[in-house]
């Protein structure tokens, strides 16, 4: 479970989740080891089993050891979570280089170094393999200033749903989840939410009337990781409280 370390983050919702229904888990993040480590000891007052392992998922042979030590001491991938991510609020124009490679490295990158590795370690075994990814809305709805984030998020639609073709011989499910906006720490530099104002604003786009809670998004990886969602792959599963079809 990558970038889950944040106390309001959308990796701590699922980690709770995943762990509420009897799952072993390995909480990764590149910073944050102080809360990793909580959610960790929270993680196993639950009676299950919790490693904290910092690594940074833009960096292969990182995502790669922290792969074969999650095994080691947990055991064989059932899930895996990638959930990592970074934003930038830039117009086009803007956008620098070090920005551009950042969001791609960590969003894109990342996600791919984190599916492969995961794939790898579950392909040939003879459990059924799960892997869920954070996109988000992005891949369905654009935002002004969002072009790198935007691209990085639509690109991961693109490799879930080649790897859900390449890997369903392997027993292996692969789906991609879509929050709409959870008040996390990421979205705390959005130029729209601000001002109390801008928070009432947004949140007139969003049918449902509120942000999302972190467990929401946990729910959603249950059920894709579950038994219920055998035969689901390739999906896009929105998490979005009608965001999109309420614009669109
Ligand atoms: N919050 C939202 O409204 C929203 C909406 C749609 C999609 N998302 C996506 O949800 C995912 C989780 O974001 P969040 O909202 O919980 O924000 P967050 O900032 O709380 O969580 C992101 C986590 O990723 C970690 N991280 C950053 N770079 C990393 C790296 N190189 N290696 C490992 N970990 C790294 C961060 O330390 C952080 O803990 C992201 O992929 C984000 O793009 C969020």
């Amino acid at each position: 479970m990558t970038g889950a370390a944040r106390e309001r983050g959308i990796g701590r919702g699922i980690v709770e989740c995943l762990a509420e229904e009897g799952c072993d888990v390995a909480i990764n993040d590149v910073g944050a080891e102080e809360e990793g480590q909580a959610l960790a000891e929270q993680v196993r007052a639950l009676g299950r089993t919790a490693t904290f392992v910092a690594a940074d998922v833009s960096d292969r042979a990182a995502v790669d050891a922290m792969i074969t030590q999650v095994e080691e001491e947990l055991g064989p991938l059932d899930v895996v979570c990638s959930n990592a991510g970074v934003a930038a609020w830039q117009n086009v124009v803007d956008v620098t280089d070090d920005s551009f490679d950042h969001l791609v490295g960590v969003n894109l990158t990342g996600a791919f170094n984190v599916c492969q590795a995961g794939a790898r370690a579950m392909v040939g075994r003879e459990r059924p393999g799960r892997i869920v990814v954070t996109s988000s809305v992005h891949v369905q709805m654009p935002f002004p200033a969002m072009s790198v984030y935007g691209a990085t998020k639509a690109g991961l639609k693109g490799m879930v749903e080649t790897m859900a073709i390449e890997l369903a011989e392997h027993g292996i499910t692969v789906n991609h989840i879509g929050p709409g906006w959870v008040r996390s720490f990421i979205n705390d530099a959005s130029p729209s939410l601000q001002t109390e104002e801008e928070v009432r604003t947004t949140l007139t786009l969003i049918p449902a009337g509120r942000p999302a809670d972190p467990r929401e998004m946990g729910r959603a990886v249950v059920y894709l990781a579950s038994s219920d969602g055998d035969y689901v792959t390739g999906e896009f599963l929105r998490v979005d409280g009608g965001f999109v079809v309420g614009k669109y």
